[in-house]
């Protein structure tokens, strides 16, 4: 089957978080099963930096607005591991500096921007080729749903192609003023509570919700989670509504990108067999964040993260002045909201000698981290899936998490037998503390420690099963449509 993926972001060309990874493996791990897979994504100035002379493919698509018409191009990102790629190219609304925000706040024309990409990729399907179903992901491109089935839009061949919307996290939904259902042509009669409407605004995310054919969501305790008050932002009635049509399925990982034994990011290769090489690039790391002479005793604690409410920094926050009271250094690569960096930045500046904080997005070091680092601390408040403890378990490197979402299904705290990790329940920075004095104290017994180590790195997470479980989606859609 011919499936279009619409997405705000596909690595390596254009990635803020996980997004971007599963929007790049899951394509080509369906090309392996099989199937044509084509990627839409904006050509953002990041994408046209690395890509300057991306050919024309359509040279002139319309997107009409009722101040006055877009004209898009479309361009062609050739073919990688059998995936062909697309970019929408409109300078106005894409060559900007960042992908959705500014540091002062998101910027005011993303409903025009994104609701642009979505129209994009429909109108050039027409063009170059109606796929079997379109795939679309968390809000950016949930309004392709809404478009295809908006009266305004009614065709009669799209009629029949389903849409998937995979929500990646609820937390993020698109919200916009009433004024957008004109901006976007929208007919007023979708903007009502069993539609668009949520509150006051339009919500994009739930417009994908109540139009989609099937809804996933990326892990299986996060899939039962939104379907609650305290997970669901307000969209928990809307998923209740179509719970019989909402799947939970655990991203997968691309082992040819996050494994030690391979790894061209990293000072050595390792792997559970051979663990030599674990300990230079825990040196490395340490050196690239200034620190030299530390001893093997001292747990070495890796952070990779988005700055963001969602990860649960105020909890590491609340015990740092206990935590560095033990044996440890934290290590913090990570960017986002500014009221976390100076957070962090301010912590870090306390205890130079403890804890040290990269602020940037830097691929590279996010890979050395992984390696370098004893443990991987994520103690978010939710995790829809969450990939970087996952990436950990691969690493060696035992993540200490808090149980939800996908943090609860794919981490194992088994006190006696083994178990691959560390994981706390409460809402509360004295469970976070906990969990990683249990680790501490594992760590010490450094067979102990080992063993669990090996049995991180002995999982699979391939994206292969998961592949089939969307793939199934895909012909259950089809089939309710035709
Ligand atoms: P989320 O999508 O919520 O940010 P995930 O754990 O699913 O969380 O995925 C995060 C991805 O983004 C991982 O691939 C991680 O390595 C990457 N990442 C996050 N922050 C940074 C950073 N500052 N530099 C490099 N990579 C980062
Ligand atoms: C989101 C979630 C994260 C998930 C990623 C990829 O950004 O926050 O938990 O792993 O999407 O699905």
């Amino acid at each position: 089957m011919h499936i279009v993926f619409a997405a705000s972001e596909c690595a390596p060309w254009a990635k803020t978080g996980g997004l971007g990874d599963v929007v790049n493996a899951l394509p080509r791990t369906l090309v392996k099963l099989g199937h044509k897979v084509s990627v839409f994504i904006p050509y953002y100035r990041q994408v046209a930096k690395a890509m300057p002379h991306a050919a024309v493919i359509l040279p002139s698509v319309t997107i009409p607005y009722p101040s006055y018409n877009r004209f898009v191009r479309i361009l062609d990102g050739g073919v990688t591991d059998g995936v062909q790629m697309y970019f929408v190219d409109c300078p106005e609304f894409f060559d900007r500096e960042s992908f959705y925000a500014t540091p002062s706040g998101d910027y005011p024309d993303n409903a025009e921007r994104f609701g642009l990409l979505s129209r994009a990729v429909i109108e050039a399907s027409k063009v170059m080729g109606i796929p079997d179903v379109f795939h679309v992901h968390d809000w950016q491109t949930a309004m392709l749903a809404v478009l295809l089935r908006s009266t305004y839009y009614f065709d009669p061949v799209l009629r029949h192609v389903p849409a998937v919307l995979t929500i990646h996290n609820a937390g993020y939904q698109g919200r916009f003023s009433p004024q957008t259902m004109e901006t976007l042509l929208l007919p007023w009669e979708m903007f009502t509570f069993d539609k668009l409407q949520q509150d006051d605004m339009v919500n994009f995310l739930k417009g994908g919700i109540v139009y989609c054919d099937a809804l996933t969501t990326v892990s299986r305790t996060y899939a039962e989670e939104i379907k609650t008050a305290e997970f669901g932002n307000g969209l928990e009635g809307a998923l209740q509504q179509r719970s019989g049509d909402l799947f939970g399925i655990l991203n997968g990982v691309d082992y040819a990108e996050w494994d030690p034994a391979i790894d061209p990011n990293i000072a050595a290769h390792y792997t559970a067999d051979n663990l030599a090489g674990k300990q230079e690039c825990r040196r490395d790391l340490l050196h690239a964040f200034g620190l030299k002479d530390v001893r093997d005793e001292t747990a070495v604690i890796g952070v990779v993260s988005r700055f963001a409410t969602q990860k649960g920094f105020d909890f590491i926050v609340e015990i740092i002045d206990r935590l560095v009271q033990e044996d440890i250094i934290l290590l913090i690569l990570g960017n986002g909201e500014e009221y976390y960096e100076r957070l962090l930045v301010e912590m870090a500046g306390r205890y130079p000698s403890k804890i040290r904080v990269q602020v940037k997005y830097d691929h590279v070091m996010a890979h050395k981290v992984e390696a370098g680092s004893d443990m991987f601390l994520m103690p978010s408040r939710y995790e829809p899936c969450g990939l970087n403890q996952i990436y950990s378990l691969k690493y060696g490197t035992v993540p200490v998490v808090r149980a939800t979402g996908g943090l609860e299904d794919t981490i194992d705290e088994q006190p006696m037998s083994g178990g691959n990790g560390f994981k706390f329940w409460g809402y509360n920075s004295d469970a976070l503390l906990d969990a990683l004095q249990r680790a501490l104290a594992t760590f010490h017994d450094k067979e102990a420690w080992v063993r669990m180590m090996q049995r991180g790195m002995a999982e699979n997470f391939s994206w292969d099963k998961p592949a089939q479980e969307y793939v199934r989606i895909y012909e259950r859609v089809i089939q309710n449509r035709s």
